[in-house]
């Protein structure tokens, strides 16, 4: 059952034949899968023991705004294959745009909250996009358990918080983010970048870094703890910042910090043409 090759579904229909009966984890990704997909997909595994792993594998373009790297998102189904297998995915799930946005589709999913702010105020419709091909792969994969990687925080909050308003019935389950020695954290856009430039990127995770430290020294402040943020991030040589954000729960900035575990520090910016994001939480484990 766990094997180098999982099969490759294209239709739904065939989808739930495959899965009738069995007790299913999801892991729904874009394609291009790296070390974090594959933590995501190992961790689906050991939630169902002797039932199925579907990874999806769906560049969804509703997701992507105008001015941004839907046609040259990395693609390679063969190595996304590979890495699936051996994390011991059972089925990829490989629908075409047609399928999932017929002639005439109409309908989108907004959540509104912890969608707005940081990624939701510089990517307009980006997180309706996602929210929108999350509960159509919910609806066709119907999982127990679904796994998101803390990578993507806002995103693994608006799908939490679409999944508790809507009645879901899946279990939702984040991952810690994998991250390169250096410190960058994993993501298929870091093909875009040179090896030197990856090196470069790390500058990001250390003025995450920083942030914990000075919240581990006591500082509360929200302005002071993104300062020091924000003094890493100044001896990067090319960098243009979007955020660096250090919020609660609701994704929104405080002046003083509690000690919430879910309090976090956020980040994107632009290095060498790509948009790279981070995050991590205030107190370090
Ligand atoms: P994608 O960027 O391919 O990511 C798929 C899943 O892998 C997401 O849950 C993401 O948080 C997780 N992930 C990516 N890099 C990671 C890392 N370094 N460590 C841990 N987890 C990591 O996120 C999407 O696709 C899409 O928005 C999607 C949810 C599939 C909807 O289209």
């Amino acid at each position: 059952q766990v094997g180098p090759h999982p099969t490759v579904i294209t239709d739904p229909a065939d989808l739930r034949a495959a899965l009738r009966g069995h007790a299913v984890a999801f892991v729904p990704t874009m394609g291009a899968l790296h070390e974090g997909h594959a933590t995501l997909i190992r961790a689906a595994r050991a939630a169902v023991p002797g039932g199925r792993v579907v990874v999806s594998v769906f560049v969804n373009p509703m997701q992507f705004g105008p001015n941004e790297d839907l046609s040259r998102y990395p693609r390679d189904l063969d190595g996304d294959r590979r890495v699936a297998g051996e994390a011991g995915a059972d089925l990829l799930f490989h629908p075409d745009v047609p399928t999932m946005y017929p002639d005439g589709f109409s309908t989108s999913v907004s959540v509104s909250g912890v969608s707005e702010p940081l990624d939701g105020a510089a990517r307009p419709g980006h997180f309706t996009g996602v929210a929108t091909v999350v509960l159509k792969l919910l609806n066709l994969v119907r999982p127990d358990v679904a796994l998101f990687g803390e990578k993507d925080w806002q995103q693994l909050a608006v799908v939490r918080r679409m999944v508790r308003d809507l009645n879901l019935p899946v279990d939702v389950r984040g991952v810690p983010t994998v991250r390169e020695d250096s410190g960058l954290a994993l993501s298929s856009r870091n093909a875009y970048l040179s090896a030197d430039q990856r090196a470069q990127a790390a500058v990001l995770s250390r003025a995450l870094r920083a942030v914990q430290a000075a919240y581990a020294g006591g500082e509360r402040r929200g302005a002071a703890l993104r300062q020091a943020g924000l003094d890493v991030l100044t001896t990067a040589a090319d960098l243009s910042l979007d955020y660096l954000s250090v919020v609660g729960g609701d994704m929104h900035e405080r002046e003083i910090m509690d000690n919430d575990p879910m309090n976090r520090v956020l980040v994107a910016a632009r290095m060498f043409g790509v948009r790279l994001i981070d995050n991590m939480p205030l107190a370090a484990h």
